[in-house]
């Protein structure tokens, strides 16, 4: 398929660098289509562990990659990842980057950690990286882009115009240090030649890409419950991570997507706050962080654990309008003896649903119904091939596509590049 988006389909860390990696493989460009810093993307080869957070995942198997216009830059953090994979052997002399995606700007993470700090218990557990405000300046039309890198004096103005603003915020609102306006338009200067040439015009490059046939993937960050339109509002990103987002973060033409493969755990985990139906209570929840390593990798905090919810993921295959499934992590799941399922939510009138509730306080009360499935004991370490799985993991995979009237298309077993199962 000339043109595939790879989606979170639950709370972000599905392994979709993983999966990315994989398709990477068979396809000519990719592309990130929004988000920034704020997305942790870990691909493991052999004994090396990459953890890419502005870079597409394509990086690592030396593919064109594209930062499309709906992504925010930190140049810091891009710049960092560029050094660092020229010096691990990974050329990136084909990285293009939108000249339309914003700059995230040091007052963006300043008014970040401050907005996070005066909502006290209140707070949406940011990553703290510049993400919302910088997406709040884009909409406020007062952010400055990486096609402003391109002119000295353009840059130094909108630096100008911007401070005379921001400072103002944060010294009378935040009550936090200004910046000075030399030490800013110096350090983005500085940045602005390391950023030249890779300023492209990848809208069209990706057209023409498509135009002559070739393969292009598409690689959601954060997910579809972290949606800003489709999520758990107000515990969600500022961009769209839902597939459909992948047009205009690039640029082309809604019809030009050909497949979108949803990546979801076999269980849920979220980050930061917000409510967690399926969300495991007691000691099981730390036994499936420490058997699935459910730390951060950005913020390297602890990762919140449930069952898996087939009714948030019946959402995401629709307003994502998901294909296929990618279900990752099956292995952490052997050490349960029972696999209870989160199948419908009951309501605060108690109603039972399948489907997800459109309005937050619904959602916010609802209670998970369990159905509990055989659990498996065997290591899936060995297992080559779909047909060397345990009966009762086989059983699992086919109660979520059957839930869910979907294929499970890729099945995970291992963080390695390699433990994936690949079902026709
Ligand atoms: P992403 O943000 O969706 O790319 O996911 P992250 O990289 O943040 O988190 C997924 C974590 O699970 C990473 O540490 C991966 O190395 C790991 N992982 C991915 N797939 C599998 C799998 O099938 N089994 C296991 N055990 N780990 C996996
Ligand atoms: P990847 O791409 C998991 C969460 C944060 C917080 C909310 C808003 O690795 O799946 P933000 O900094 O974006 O304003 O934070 O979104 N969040 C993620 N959770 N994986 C991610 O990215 C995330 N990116 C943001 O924890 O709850
Ligand atoms: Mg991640």
């Amino acid at each position: 398929m000339p043109a595939t988006v790879i989606v979170g389909a639950q709370w972000g860390d599905e392994g979709k660098g993983k999966i990315v990696d994989l398709l990477a493989q068979d396809s000519d460009i990719v592309c990130r289509y929004q988000g920034g810093p704020n997305a942790g993307h870990t691909i493991v080869v052999g004994d090396e562990t990459f953890k890419i957070r502005a870079l597409p995942s394509g990086i690592v198997r030396g593919k064109p990659c594209v930062i499309g216009n709906g992504c925010v830059v930190d140049p810091d953090v891009l710049i960092g990842e560029l050094d660092e994979f020229e010096q691990r052997g990974r050329s990136t002399a084909q990285v293009y980057v939108s000249g339309n995606a914003h700059l995230i700007m040091p007052w963006h993470l300043a008014i970040d950690q401050a907005s996070e700090r005066r909502l006290g218990r209140l707070a949406i557990g940011t990553t703290r990286r510049g993400i919302g405000p910088c997406y709040a300046d884009k909409a406020m039309r007062l952010g400055i882009r990486v096609q402003d890198v391109l002119d000295p004096k353009i840059l130094r103005q909108k630096i100008e115009v911007a401070l005379a603003e921001k400072n103002l915020w944060l010294q009378r609102v935040y009550e936090t240090e200004p910046f000075d306006l030399e030490t800013v338009a110096a350090q983005y200067e500085g940045y602005a030649q390391r950023l030249r040439p890779y300023v492209t015009d990848t809208s069209l490059y990706v057209y023409n890409a498509l135009r002559d046939g070739k393969f292009v993937l598409f690689e959601g960050a954060q997910a579809t419950l972290l949606d800003l339109d489709h999520g758990t509002y107000p515990f969600v990103t500022s961009s769209n991570p839902v597939a459909s987002a992948a047009a205009t973060g690039v640029g082309i033409g809604a019809g030009r997507i050909d497949r979108v493969i949803g990546v979801a755990k076999a269980y849920v985990t979220r980050v930061g706050e917000g409510p967690f139906p399926s969300e495991i209570e007691g000691p099981a929840q730390d036994t499936m962080r420490e058997l699935g390593h459910e730390y951060g990798t950005v913020t390297g905090r602890s990762r919140r654990c449930g069952w898996l919810d087939l009714v948030a993921l019946r959402y995401a295959v629709r307003v994502n309008g998901i294909d296929q499934l990618a279900l990752t992590k099956l292995d952490v799941l052997s050490h349960f003896a029972e696999v209870p399922v989160c199948v419908r939510y009951t309501l605060r009138g108690g109603e039972e649903t399948r489907d997800f509730p459109a309005h937050q306080s619904d959602f916010h009360a609802a209670k998970p119904v369990l159905e509990t499935l055989a659990g498996w004991s065997e290591t899936l370490d060995d297992c080559t091939s779909v047909d060397d799985l345990p009966e009762a993991a086989r059983r699992y995979v086919e109660f979520v596509e059957r839930e869910l009237d979907v294929e499970v298309t890729l099945i995970g077993t291992g963080a390695e590049r390699t433990n994936v199962l690949t079902r026709a």
